[in-house]
């Protein structure tokens, strides 16, 4: 993509401001499912063709949620966005307004539960094949590709055991079977991600995550280009009723101000977390991609730069130790949101992936002693010092 470019910090204050005529200083909120029209033949004229910065309800489209979308994509690098009521509603809208019956779906395993039920249980049920393959993989991916797909989809750093797909060789072998490549790229977040300029035709995120990232809304996003967004994904967005709510929107925007700032931070307290973790003991493997010794390392720097602001490490002694270490913390929250301003401690095979079987667990490598930490903004000292005190006593 020769004009691919990401927001500056600048941008990600003032891309995508629309002012009204009051001036206001913050964008507005506006807090309307309709618009009136100073005629019937405006009304009408809108109907047929609706202009930029023109709006007719709600669930098409809002100037608030217009001004998300327009600072996000620009954060992305991608030409344009639609803003869902949820990442699962980005998700599900990206895979179901792409797809009919027999295409055919290739996918990495390792998947957040909900888009695991999407894949599996809901595309399928009408006439979709889905393949899955170890996305670390790349004969895995060549020999399922090999009889041809329709769409390609993973997550770019997987949930919760950080391992990397590679975005730019997926998609060349995706893009020559002709099939287009959906990326969620949560955990690699829009503040690192290339994924449009790797390759990715569709990106989707959680806006609920780092794009918010101090835990007050649900939200997401579908970015792209101008042809997929505003062609496939809106016209099945704003029927089915998906679409982001004005006051979400507006949360996301001050989100976007400063998230550049959040997640280099919480990017330097995670390196500096999983260093300091290694040498403890009690812990058996530490997984960041920021690290040398993460299998993937030189990956994470060619495709993001950067390690990310998600450590997983696994505590000797199984369930019994990590829920020890869990309820010793005393800074860091034991919950499972992630990208948060707060830290945040989840066990992964009791409660995000309970649902998986022991063997599904074992083979994406989610042992019982696991322990999936989202970085917060605290201090970096406090929370190596909350870890290595909790450690102690697992
Ligand atoms: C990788 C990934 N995709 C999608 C989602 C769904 O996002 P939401 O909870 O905003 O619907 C999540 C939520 O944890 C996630 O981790």
């Amino acid at each position: 993509m020769a004009d691919f470019k990401k927001a500056s910090r600048t941008e990600l204050v003032h891309g995508g401001t629309k002012r009204s005529q009051w001036g206001e200083l913050s964008e507005a909120i506006f807090l309307t499912q309709g618009f009136a029209y100073d005629s019937a033949e405006q009304a009408e004229a809108r109907f047929i063709k609706t202009e930029a910065d023109e709006y007719i309800y709600a669930r098409y489209g809002n100037p608030t949620v217009a001004m998300f979308e327009e600072r996000i994509a620009l954060l992305e690098g991608a030409e344009d966005a639609f803003a869902t009521a949820s990442g699962m509603a980005a998700v599900s809208g990206a895979l179901t307004a792409m797809l009919k019956a027999g295409d055919r779906v290739v996918a990495a395993r390792a998947l957040f539960g909900s888009c695991l039920y999407v894949l599996e249980t809901i595309l399928t049920r009408f006439g979709v094949e889905v393949v899955f393959v170890d996305g670390a993989d790349m004969t895995q991916w060549e020999e399922a590709l090999a009889p041809g797909a329709e769409l390609v989809f993973f997550e770019s750093m997987s949930n919760p055991t950080l391992e990397l797909v590679d975005v730019e060789a997926v998609a060349k072998l995706a893009h020559a079977k002709g099939a287009k490549v959906v990326v969620d790229n949560v955990f690699s977040t829009p503040v690192y991600s290339r994924a449009i300029e790797q390759g990715a035709d569709v990106v989707v995120y959680s806006a609920t995550k780092h794009i918010d990232g101090q835990g007050r809304t649900l939200g997401g996003v579908i970015l792209g280009s101008r042809e997929i967004i505003r062609g496939v994904i809106e016209p099945y967005m704003k029927h089915t009723g998906g679409s982001m709510s004005p006051f979400t929107a507006w949360v996301m925007l001050k989100g976007l101000e400063t998230i550049d700032l959040r997640v280099r931070a919480q990017t330097a307290s995670a390196e500096a977390i999983a260093k300091a973790v290694i040498p403890h003991p009690k812990v058996t493997r530490v997984s960041y991609p920021g690290l040398e010794s993460h299998p993937q390392h030189d990956l994470a720097q060619r495709q993001l730069g950067a390690g990310g602001t998600m450590v997983a490490f696994e505590i000797e002694g199984g369930k019994e130790a990590a829920f020890r270490f869990c309820n010793a913390l005393k800074v860091i929250l034991i919950s499972n949101n992630l990208g948060d301003a707060k830290s945040i401690a989840t066990h992964p095979a009791t409660t995000t992936h309970q649902r998986l079987s022991p063997e599904q667990r074992a083979g994406l490598g989610i042992g019982d002693g696991l322990i999936r930490l989202s970085v917060g903004i605290e201090a970096t000292e406090d929370l190596v010092a909350d870890i290595q005190q909790a450690l102690d006593e697992s």
